[in-house]
């Protein structure tokens, strides 16, 4: 993911490759993640076809977000993305939460489009600035009966 599409990412894989396995065993406790299969698939590093995770609220902001979205090139273009996504946002709104945000650098043409299409819009000031000024955040209502500011 950071190897394949380094651009994309504010965290870079020699940040990633000095996480010690105690430190990726206490992320995975932590932000739940997702990895899409063919279908029957059983999981290998090389049978993934993509990921993505979810991180809870914290000191940063009142609503989660949907971090670390890669498909892998081969699988790109199928949909992928979407049925990540949506696993996300199942697991938010049966956490309770009313919206889910995401960061996404400009440039991500591809990932602009993805999350334009899964329903995330521009969010605005009030939602929190991404810390990478390269980025966008984008905003998704998860409850059609809540009004939310
Ligand atoms: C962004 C990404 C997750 C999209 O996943 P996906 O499963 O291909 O999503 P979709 O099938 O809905 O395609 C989304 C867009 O990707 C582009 N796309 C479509 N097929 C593609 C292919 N074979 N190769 C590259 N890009 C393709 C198109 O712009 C498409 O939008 P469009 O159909 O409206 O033109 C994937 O391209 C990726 O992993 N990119 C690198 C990592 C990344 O940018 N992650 C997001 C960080 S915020």
């Amino acid at each position: 993911m950071l190897a394949g599409s380094p651009e994309n990412f504010g965290a870079t894989l020699a940040g990633a490759s000095e996480t010690s396995d105690d430190g990726w065993r206490k992320r995975l406790r932590t932000l739940p993640a997702w990895v899409a299969l063919e279908a029957e698939g059983s999981l290998t590093l090389d049978s993934a076809l993509g990921t993505a995770t979810y991180c809870p609220p914290d000191s940063d902001g009142p609503y989660p977000m949907l971090i670390s979205m890669y498909v892998r090139p081969a699988a790109r273009g199928r949909g992928v993305g979407e049925v990540l996504i949506e696993a996300v946002v199942d697991h938010a709104r049966a956490q309770g939460h009313v919206r889910l945000v995401l960061d996404v650098r400009e440039s991500n043409i591809a990932g602009r489009r993805l999350y334009a299409r899964a329903g995330f819009r521009a969010a605005d000031a009030s939602l929190g600035v991404p810390e990478d000024g390269c980025e966008v955040r984008m905003s998704r209502e998860l409850r059609a009966d809540v009004d939310l500011p």
